[in-house]
């Protein structure tokens, strides 16, 4: 049965697209207050308890076909902000995505999933996330440090938010937290309740602590768990 609805949406993805906007509309989200001045769209997406908070002008919240989040909520205070996920087997719940000042992006890839967390950027920088990344509970990414440090002598800034990158298939164990500047390559694994601030080297390994090390090498990671 569940393989003939599927083959069926594949057949007419009009009918996808119907049965999200009825999901969504019965799921009341309050998306349609900005539908003048911002663009949200989320055709064929499934959200449940989801709410938008866009201030600013020019914004764009855009969520790929059958992805399914639950209680988010979408934050924007700036200008041509940008945040873009993915679809396919994207499934979000509990999460806060924050965009603040001009042009700052996040961006993330198909086959998404994430338990929980918070995920802001700022200042005009960008936070990329590729394909099939498993984010646990209890995540926080950050592009920038939201106050200012100054340089002494100076008086010159010296905490400007820098762009975060996330290669395809990273696993984020529980409470990890991503700071300015990191950029973690594909098939990686940051243990739990790890701090990753800087460019990580090495694909297919294990990092942790804090700040995040390289404890394991050429290894890769499935989501089923085998016996
Ligand atoms: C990252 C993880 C998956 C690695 O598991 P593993 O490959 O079996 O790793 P090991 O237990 O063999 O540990 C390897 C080394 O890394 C260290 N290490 C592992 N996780 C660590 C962590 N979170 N912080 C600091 N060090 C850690 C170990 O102490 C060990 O060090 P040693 O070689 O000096 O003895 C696991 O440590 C982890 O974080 N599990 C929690 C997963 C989770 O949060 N799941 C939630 C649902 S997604």
């Amino acid at each position: 049965m569940k393989e003939r609805i599927k083959n069926l949406m594949k057949r007419k993805p009009w009918l996808l697209n119907l049965i999200a906007w009825v999901h969504n509309f019965l799921r009341y989200n309050n998306s349609w207050k900005y539908r003048r001045r911002q663009t949200i769209k989320f055709s064929g997406a499934f959200l449940k308890k989801c709410r938008f908070d866009v201030n600013g002008t020019n914004n764009s919240i855009i969520i790929g076909s059958k992805a399914r989040l639950n209680n988010c909520k979408f934050i924007i205070i700036g200008n041509g902000c940008k945040i873009v996920i993915g679809g396919g087997s994207t499934i979000i719940s509990d999460t806060v995505f924050w965009c603040e000042d001009e042009n700052s992006t996040i961006i993330i890839g198909d086959d998404f999933t994430m338990e929980g967390g918070h995920i802001a950027t700022t200042e005009g920088e960008s936070i990329v996330i590729g394909n099939d990344c498993m984010f646990s509970g209890g995540i926080d990414i950050r592009n920038g440090d939201s106050h200012s440090i100054m340089d002494l002598a100076s008086k010159k800034r010296i905490n400007r938010a820098k762009p975060v990158q996330i290669g395809d298939h990273v696993w984020l164990a529980a409470y990890v937290r991503i700071l300015k500047g990191a950029n973690i390559p594909s098939n990686v694994i940051i243990g739990n309740s790890s701090v990753v601030s800087t460019a990580l080297e090495k694909e297919n390994a294990i990092y942790a602590g804090m700040p995040a090390k390289l404890v394991k090498e050429s290894i890769y990671w499935e989501r089923e768990r085998f016996t």
